[in-house]
């Protein structure tokens, strides 16, 4: 049985009082949680946060990561220093690092695969845009990103990796995918896990959903076949909102 994952993104938002109190919050409603809840935060809030996090069930990532260990890069965090502090996982090729920074399927590749190197959890994003929704090639589109983002890894490594995926006309926008577009895209990346890795790695590895996933439609989208939980990210800056997302079974 796969279990569920909740990933809240923060993206350029929350400063590190802010972000101390939301974790204060949320430990007690997560005690008990069955599910695995983690906060990826900005690089200015990691430390902050990972104090605040400990001993409790919150689990702390970054949003980025260079696919160098180190060197003469201006301004970018790598896997080394990340580690240093305790971060656990990482967002990687989030549909705005690949629309505002460029960053094509080899970058994506090469940072998995540092992530992978430094025993850093990455959550690999993939999804595709409304035109090429409209014109039927949402799900090649997807399962390229997924096997180019994949390419070279191990087994051990993509049991590892926590797959999200994020149509990019539902990020942000309030329009969230339906439960069975959401599930059958999903089923088409496990598919393809499934051609390249093989069926018992398919059957395992975690695959989310993120779009606008809000308290009010969590729980019919994590309740699909294939639906592990979600990447959530206006609804994971207030509290409330991340709260009834994360208990969406309660
Ligand atoms: P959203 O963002 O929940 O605000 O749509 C999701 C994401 O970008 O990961």
């Amino acid at each position: 049985m796969r279990k569920k994952v909740i990933a809240g993104n923060w993206k350029m938002n929350m400063l590190p009082d802010a972000a101390i109190r939301f974790i204060d919050g949320l430990t007690p409603v997560v005690k008990d949680s069955q599910n695995e809840v983690i906060l990826c935060v900005p690089y200015t809030d990691l430390f902050y946060s990972l104090l605040a996090a400990q001993n409790t069930n919150i689990k702390i990532g970054a949003q980025n990561l260079h696919w160098e260990e180190f060197g003469a890069y201006t301004g970018e965090v790598s896997a080394p220093m990340l580690k240093s502090i305790g971060v656990q996982y990482v967002i990687i090729g989030h549909s705005e690092r690949r629309q505002y920074f460029k960053e094509s399927d080899d970058i994506v590749n090469k940072k998995l695969k540092m992530a992978h190197l430094h025993d850093i959890k990455p959550i690999v994003c993939v999804g595709e845009t409304l035109n090429e929704r409209e014109e039927g090639k949402a799900v090649e589109v997807i399962t390229n990103q997924i096997e180019k983002a994949l390419e070279g890894l191990s087994k051990e490594q993509v049991l590892k990796t926590i797959v999200a995926y994020e149509p990019i006309w539902a990020i942000g926008t309030g329009k969230t995918a339906t439960a069975d577009d959401a599930n059958s895209a999903i089923k088409s990346i496990r598919e393809k896990i499934g051609m390249l890795y093989g069926a018992d790695v398919a059957e395992e590895v975690i695959i989310l959903y993120g779009g606008s996933v809000k308290p009010t439609n969590a729980k019919e989208l994590f309740s699909m076949s294939d639906i592990d939980g979600g990447l959530i990210g206006g609804a994971s800056l207030k509290l409330e909102e991340f709260e009834n997302i994360i208990n969406y079974n309660k």
